[in-house]
């Protein structure tokens, strides 16, 4: 089912969902301009208003569903609607989470660094990501798998193959595409699913997974806060490897808060190493949380032994931070590669300014009496000597003039990878350096060259 907001026109006060504004189902596309149902005059879809309802909810329209056996989605009959209405009004027989965001009762809408003005009006508990129906189902099969009788291990797999199908069956879900990933965003228009055909594939697919993990070998796993391990030893463990939030581009705990409530267990947010305006961290405390996840991981790991860091920033502020994190719990930074994860994530890829690959970071730990090793503090020039170098070498190495190795994302990489080799702090950040780049050297079709020998 299609599921719309209702929008008014700020000409004639037309109230509409908003595929009534230009949005055509026969090609899936929207019109470039919002077109009024009812005056047809022109508007800009962006200065349509939404409609609340009393307790001052965006209201929602269903607007195309789709019955079984049927290959394209059409308008819905009175009987649909008719059916949507009795469900509406029927309370859900079951437990499913109902709090406030975040836990926050605010009293005002905003309850977190994800939220938004506009596309989370009204939006203040769980259940405001979920429709009814979808809401009940969920319950069902959640309170079905917690009574079934059989062995605990595969009571636990039944709920979490629930708990994580509910992740892609909220309202995020936009009619033609899935969730945007990483955020809380709310569509205009939202397909909602059926929650059993989910779950019968989810399943499916999930039985096909176990018959591949290898049983037996001793694995243990722990979910907790890496500031604090007291229940692993010193000096054990041969190696970690360790994929860290990358400062403040997500804020995980928000972004997990909808599953986690249907646990019933969510993430303690005092520990987690982010930067984030609503919990009150800035730099200095991301310093300090990264500083204690890595002194215990130095105090596990058997000394000269290694630890990856898979990392990329693109404000040197961060970048400082992990370097100071690094060196005050004692790690040496012996060496950092560029790692090709053939095609950037979502954020990397739709966030100007950010950086598109991630880099791999080699720290040893030194046996634990030596004394400290502190990177050095360094200038924006350094930075300019090494684009300089860079492409000196590029050229003598007659890199095609069209290599990505010259493109802005590749150099800022490469620059911050020479800098953390040689122990000194990145100098820049990465929206100075791409215009600042722009500004010094020459560049044709997104790739940078020196400027040729004669140029003023
Ligand atoms: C970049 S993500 C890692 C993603 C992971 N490698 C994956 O592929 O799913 C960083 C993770 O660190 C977690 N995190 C944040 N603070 C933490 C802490 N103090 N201890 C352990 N994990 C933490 C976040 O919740 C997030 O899941």
């Amino acid at each position: 089912m299609i599921w719309a907001e209702v929008y008014r026109c700020p000409n004639c006060n037309t109230e509409a969902p908003f595929s009534e504004y230009g949005f055509d189902f026969e090609d899936r596309s929207r019109a470039d301009e919002a077109t009024c149902p009812g005056c047809g005059q022109a508007l800009n879809a962006r200065r349509l208003a939404r409609c609340v309802d009393d307790s001052d909810k965006v209201r929602e329209a269903p607007v195309r569903t789709k019955h079984r056996g049927q290959r394209r989605d059409h308008d819905l009959s009175p009987p649909d609607l008719a059916l949507i209405e009795r469900i509406e009004g029927m309370p859900i027989p079951y437990w499913h989470p109902d709090g406030p965001m975040m836990g926050r009762e605010t009293g005002k809408d905003s309850w977190g660094d994800m939220w938004r003005r506009g596309y989370h009006q009204g939006v203040r508990r769980v259940s405001d990501f979920y429709t009814k129906r979808t809401l009940w189902a969920l319950a069902a099969a959640l309170q079905f798998a917690r009574e079934l009788d059989t062995d605990p291990a595969v009571g636990h797999a039944v709920q979490q193959t629930i708990v994580n199908a509910s992740i892609n069956l909220t309202k995020m879900r936009r009619a033609y595409q899935g969730p945007i990933p990483l955020v809380l965003y709310l569509p205009r228009m939202r397909r909602e699913s059926n929650v059993l055909k989910v779950l019968e594939a989810r399943f499916r697919r999930g039985m096909e997974a176990a018959r591949q993990i290898p049983t037996g070998g001793e694995v243990i796993i722990s979910t907790q806060s890496s500031t604090c391990l007291p229940n692993i030893p010193d000096d054990c463990a041969d190696y970690v490897f360790t994929d860290p939030p990358f400062g403040q581009n997500i804020i995980y705990s928000e972004v997990n808060f909808l599953w986690e409530s249907w646990l019933g267990i969510t993430t303690a947010a005092e520990h987690e190493a982010i930067v984030s305006k609503y919990q009150k961290k800035g730099v200095d405390e991301y310093e300090g949380l990264m500083s204690a996840c890595f002194e215990e991981f130095r105090r596990i790991l058997k000394p000269e032994h290694w630890m990856t860091v898979e990392f990329h920033n693109s404000s040197n502020d961060i970048w400082s931070a992990i370097q100071g994190a690094l060196e005050s719990s004692g790690f040496v930074v012996e060496d950092a590669r560029i790692l090709d994860k053939g095609q950037p994530s979502f954020k990397q890829a739709s966030t100007e300014n950010a950086v598109q690959q991630d880099l791999v970071i080699s720290a040893r730990n030194p046996q634990k009496r030596r004394r400290l090793r502190n990177s050095t503090q360094s200038k924006d020039g350094d930075a300019w000597e090494f684009v300089q170098a860079r492409l000196t070498s590029l050229e003598a190495e007659e890199e095609a003039p069209g290599s990505p190795e010259r493109t802005d994302r590749v150099l800022y990489s490469r620059m911050v990878q020479a800098f953390l080799r040689e122990g000194l702090r990145v100098p820049i950040s990465a929206a100075e350096f791409y215009r600042e780049l722009a500004q010094r050297f020459h560049q044709r079709d997104g790739a940078y060259c020196l400027p040729p020998p004669d140029a003023p």
